[in-house]
Formats: C-alpha cells, sequence, structure tokens
C-alpha cells in the first residue's frame, strides 16, 4: 500500500488534507493523526471492518480494547447506557485533554472496539488537527496509539512512517505532540472510580474534582492489571533499557560504575538522564550517547521527551539504554510507569 503523508500547520489548516482525512474515515480505513498527547491510529468506530484494519496494521491482540475519540461532548451520548454526575464534572473540567473515561457501553459499539469488554474507552483529544478531523468525520472514532504494538508511542509524524509505512493509506502530520505520554484511564463503572493507566492527567488533579479515586494496584504490585492493555510488553525499543534508581547524591557514581562495568562487555551504551546529571557526568565519562530528559523538576518536559528518546537511542544503534529514574508524582506516575514498561522493570539500584 501507497502511504501518503501530509504536513498540517495546525494554525492554518489544509482543509483539503482533512477532507481527504475525513473521507478515508468514513469510507472504512484508517488514518494517522495527531493529537496533544501522542500521535492515534484512527477509524471509524462504528464501522467493525474499519476497527480491524488497526489491529492489523499495528499487529494489535484483538483483547486490548481501542479509546474511543469524539469531536464534542454530546457525541458519547449513544455510546454508553449511563452517564454518572461525576462524568460530567469531569469531562467539564478535563475535556478536550488527556483523560479517557470507562463507561458501561451501548450496543451500537462494535464489540471488536472494547476488545469484547462491556465497557467503552471514551476522549475528546485537545489538539486542533484531531478535533478538526474529527469533526469533518462526523462519527466516533476508534484510536490506539499509532505505533507497531510493544514499540514507544509516536510522538512525532516521522515516527508513525517509520512503523506504519506502507501499511496505512494516509499520515496527517501536525508536529510535535504536547504531552509525550498518553492520556489517563479512568474507570468510572466502579465505585470508587480507579486509574487504570496514569497519564497527561494527575490522580491529585482528579481527586480535586471528584474526591476518592484510586489506583489500579497492579499498577505498583506484581499482579495481572484491570485494563487489559497494560499487560502487553510496552514501549520497547530494540535495545534493552535499565532503570538507574539512586538519591540526588548517589546516582551519577551508580550509573558511572554501571556504565564501566557494562561498557567492558562490548556492548554500546545510551544514558538517558536528568539536567543534573549531566552536568555532573561531563567530567567523569564520555558516553557512546547521551541524552538529556530535562531537569529532574520538570517532568512535563521529561514526559515530552521520553519515547523519542528511546527511539534516538534505536536510531543510533546502541546496544544498551541506561535511563534515570525519576519522581513518580504529579506526572511522574506517567513516566515512571512508561518507564518501568519500557525496562520490562528491570532496575539497578544503589
Ligand atoms: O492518549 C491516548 O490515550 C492515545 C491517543 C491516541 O488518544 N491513545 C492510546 O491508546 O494510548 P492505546 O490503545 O495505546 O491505549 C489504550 C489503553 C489500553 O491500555 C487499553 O487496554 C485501555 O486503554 N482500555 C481501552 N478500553 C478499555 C476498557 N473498556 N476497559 C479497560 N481498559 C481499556
Ligand atoms: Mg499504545
Amino acid at each position: 500500500m501507497q502511504t501518503e503523508y501530509i504536513k498540517l500547520d495546525p494554525e492554518h489548516m489544509d482543509k483539503a488534507a482533512l477532507k481527504k482525512g475525513a473521507l478515508l474515515l468514513r469510507q472504512g480505513e484508517v488514518v494517522a493523526f495527531p493529537t496533544e498527547t501522542v500521535y492515534g491510529l484512527g477509524a471509524n468506530a462504528l464501522d467493525p471492518a474499519g476497527v480491524d484494519k488497526i489491529f492489523l496494521a499495528k499487529g494489535r491482540p484483538g483483547d486490548n480494547p481501542l479509546i474511543v475519540h469524539v469531536a464534542h461532548p454530546d457525541q458519547l451520548k449513544p455510546l454508553v447506557t449511563e452517564i454518572s454526575s461525576g462524568a460530567y464534572a469531569l469531562m467539564e473540567r478535563f475535556w478536550p485533554g488527556p483523560l479517557t473515561l470507562i463507561f458501561p457501553k451501548s450496543t451500537l459499539v462494535p464489540s471488536n472496539v472494547t476488545g469484547g469488554l462491556n465497557t467503552v474507552a471514551l476522549r475528546m483529544p485537545g489538539h486542533p488537527v484531531a478535533l478538526a478531523l474529527l469533526q469533518e468525520a462526523g462519527v466516533p472514532v476508534a484510536a490506539p496509539s499509532a505505533n507497531l504494538s510493544g514499540k514507544p508511542s509516536p510522538t512525532v509524524g516521522e515516527h508513525v512512517w517509520t512503523d506504519l509505512m506502507g501499511k496505512i493509506p494516509l499520515i496527517l502530520d501536525g508536529g510535535e505532540t504536547q504531552y509525550g505520554v498518553e492520556s489517563t484511564v479512568l474507570d468510572l463503572t466502579t465505585t470508587p472510580p480507579m486509574i487504570l493507566r496514569p497519564g497527561g492527567v494527575t490522580l491529585e488533579e482528579i481527586q480535586e474534582v471528584i474526591g476518592e479515586v484510586r489506583q489500579d494496584p497492579a499498577l505498583k504490585a506484581n499482579q495481572p492489571p484491570r485494563s487489559p492493555g497494560m499487560k502487553y510488553t510496552h514501549y520497547a525499543p530494540e535495545a534493552e533499557v535499565l532503570i538507574m534508581e539512586g538519591s540526588e547524591q548517589e546516582i551519577t557514581s551508580l550509573i558511572v560504575n554501571h556504565y564501566q562495568r557494562l561498557v567492558k562487555t562490548g556492548q554500546k551504551i545510551a544514558l538517558l538522564v536528568s539536567e543534573e546529571t549531566a552536568r555532573e557526568l561531563e567530567h567523569q565519562l564520555v558516553p557512546d550517547y547521551l541524552e538529556i530528559l530535562g531537569p529532574r523538576k520538570n517532568l512535563s518536559l521529561v514526559a515530552h521527551r521520553l519515547f523519542s528518546a528511546l527511539r534516538h537511542a534505536d536510531f543510533h544503534g546502541v546496544d544498551l539504554i541506561l535511563i534515570e529514574a525519576f519522581s513518580d508524582q504529579g506526572l511522574g506516575a506517567a513516566v515512571m510507569n512508561r518507564m518501568r514498561k519500557a525496562a520490562g522493570n528491570k532496575v539497578l539500584k544503589s
């Protein structure tokens, strides 16, 4: 299949490109498009044959349900059987934005969208290109992240091209995504509501609106998670990933020690570290590859850079990535969740 690649300026959107994307969606095809979190690979959520093409292009297991994207909160009414007052409050506060809400599904939603579950995940994205495409298509759009299954989510159009070129008809490139990590997934069908995946909206922000919220205990412990997609290998680059965890005082010597030990095995090693650590390392090491994720306190910058840094390390052909752990508070919960998955939970501590 020929893949068309169109660059769109979110400030002055090319109407013809949006119309082309919307038409493909209505015809049962898949289209990649930017959201404020990561790029999505969309299909008409009401067309099971179109939705099947998402699973095929990504190599995604069929029991991993998709998020349905809407252009307006009103669009969700026919897709669900019940909307609580808490749900209205959350939509009012966070939509458009990186919060996905899980509702009991109506019979209108095909079962391949929800991986056979009787619930459906919904969100209204906050990116102008995504919203314009959804509006133009006039249908709800099921869209997982637009990467090959298991790879880091795409934060620029080129990542989508690398993974899906030749497998999908159209990529709309709207530049770099803002958040860099996916939406928070919040299950509203349990009491109290439960965060199944930490993301762009934090636990604390959700609590401010609806009070008590739990986190899926499996996010911390070694238990099977409630969200089907969370059990699969995820966000993994080709290179092996090891997390380096230590106090601010110890982290640099921890990295230096492990680097010097591991480099003797002949492996090409990338270091992905905080700005502070990079400064301290300067006089101690000349690594094969080093990328700064951001200052320790700037977790939104770290989130924004994480997936592309993992992809860059692969691009430089490294065998091993040593990555510094960040705080897991606030947006750090999403950062550390993705980092642990990329590393298959492999952590070296001091
Ligand atoms: O930011 C995002 O959420 C991006 C952009 C494209 O919107 N999308 C995204 O989709 O990350 P995906 O498919 O990569 O992740 C969807 C997550 C998976 O962990 C899946 O298991 C979970 O949401 N999920 C979807 N429907 C669910 C349901 N009914 N019950 C529980 N978990 C569900
Ligand atoms: Mg994904």
